[in-house]
């Protein structure tokens, strides 16, 4: 029997007035593996991605969540089952401090609720302790626990991808999307995000997706890879394969020829 997939993304189209971003697309990602989604620049690949998190609702498609229906749930209520993901534009605090902008992504259940903020100030105290110790957890597993106290606004770009690698672990996910979590990232801050995104999928079975440009990265990491192009899938397959395939080169270079990204 065929496993079910942690994502299902079930004949998804999504259109902008006449642009159809997403265009009759399917594709599953599978539970405790790293994918790879890549494609050129406008391939729909973030469309995608916003369509799964629930931030856009599809103008046709389903999205399955272990096999469950949940085109219709909201973000929050996505989140709450165990979904988190990261933007392309890194969206910190930048007045705020590095844990002050995880405690604000931690999981609440309670201290959002004006009944409990007034009635039981109690619960929401041990809430913002818990929150203060998974940020202090989190810090320390990413190897930043010195930038603690640093305004997020002062850190350097690669510093603050870890920062929303961060903010999306404290959400206490199942599975991350993660958009360009390496673009403009030094090589050493990314040979350690790197690092770190496979220790939380071999350690934790933590599912992976990842829309990445540079192929050295996701071969160090993925384990299949999906292609899209205007709007679906050109091709899936392991990352040697697909990097050698002429529709995939044709897509990406236009025919030019294709160059190592190394
Ligand atoms: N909110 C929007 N309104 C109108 N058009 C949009 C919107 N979002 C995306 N598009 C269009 O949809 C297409 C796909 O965009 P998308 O951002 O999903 O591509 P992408 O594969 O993530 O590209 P990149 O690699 O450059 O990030 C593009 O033509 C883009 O201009
Ligand atoms: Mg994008």
């Amino acid at each position: 029997m065929a496993l079910v997939p942690r994502i299902g993304f079930d004949s998804v189209t999504m259109r902008f007035g006449g642009v159809a971003a997403v265009d009759d697309c399917s594709f599953d990602i599978p539970a405790g593996k790293i994918t790879g989604l890549i494609g050129p620049n406008g391939a729909g690949k973030t469309t995608a991605f916003n369509v799964i998190a629930g931030l856009l609702a599809p103008t046709e498609g389903r999205v399955f969540l272990d096999g469950d229906d949940i085109t219709a749930l909201p973000d929050f209520r996505r989140q709450a089952l165990g979904l988190s993901r990261t933007f392309q534009l890194a969206h910190e605090f930048s007045r705020m401090t590095v844990i002050e902008n995880l405690m604000v992504s931690a999981r609440n259940d309670i201290g959002e609720n004006i009944f409990n903020a007034v009635f039981r100030p109690s619960s929401c105290l041990d809430q913002e302790r818990q929150a203060f110790e998974k940020a202090q957890q989190t810090l320390a597993f990413l190897e930043i626990d010195q930038l603690a106290y640093e305004l997020a606004g002062n850190l350097s770009g690669g510093q603050k991808k870890l920062l929303e690698l961060g903010r999306a672990l404290m959400q206490e996910p199942r599975i991350i999307l993660l958009d360009e979590i390496g673009a403009g990232v030094n090589r050493t801050l990314l040979g350690k995000i790197a690092d770190k995104i496979k220790q939380l999928n071999e350690e934790r079975g933590y599912t992976f997706c990842l829309i990445e440009h540079d192929l050295d990265f996701v071969a160090r990491l993925c384990h299949g890879v999906i292609v899209m192009a205007q709007g679906n899938v050109l091709m899936t397959g392991t990352v040697n394969e697909v990097r050698r395939d002429e529709r995939v080169i044709e897509a990406y270079f236009g025919g030019g020829k294709y160059q190592d990204a190394s």
